[in-house]
């Protein structure tokens, strides 16, 4: 049996997609957010993100000390909207 590991567990993708690429001209991390969605989910790449820039390293040799997402959102909470019409602190 094949075993397959996922890099990004919020987008669903695995080394192999990230390697392939990687391969065919992907050297940053948000080449490979932009076309594979890596980094796009709900943790924002916090978790997948120092694996991507290992796997660029390894196939494109570019060091992961240059590598950075350009941009970056905080992890999103839900909030009731309870919260929202009373003016409370969803935090509370
Ligand atoms: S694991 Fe990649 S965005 Fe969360």
């Amino acid at each position: 049996m094949e075993s397959v590991t996922i890099i990004c567990r919020c987008e669903d993708i695995t080394e192999d997609e990230v390697r392939a690429a990687i391969r065919e001209g992907l050297t940053s991390l948000d080449e490979v957010k932009r076309i594979l969605r890596c980094g796009m989910g709900h943790c924002q790449g916090r978790t997948c993100g120092r694996l991507i820039a290992r796997l660029i390293t390894e196939e494109a040799g570019v060091p992961a000390s240059e590598q950075t997402w350009t941009t970056y959102r905080p992890p999103t909470r839900p909030v009731p909207l309870g919260v929202l019409a009373e003016g409370g602190d969803a935090h509370a």
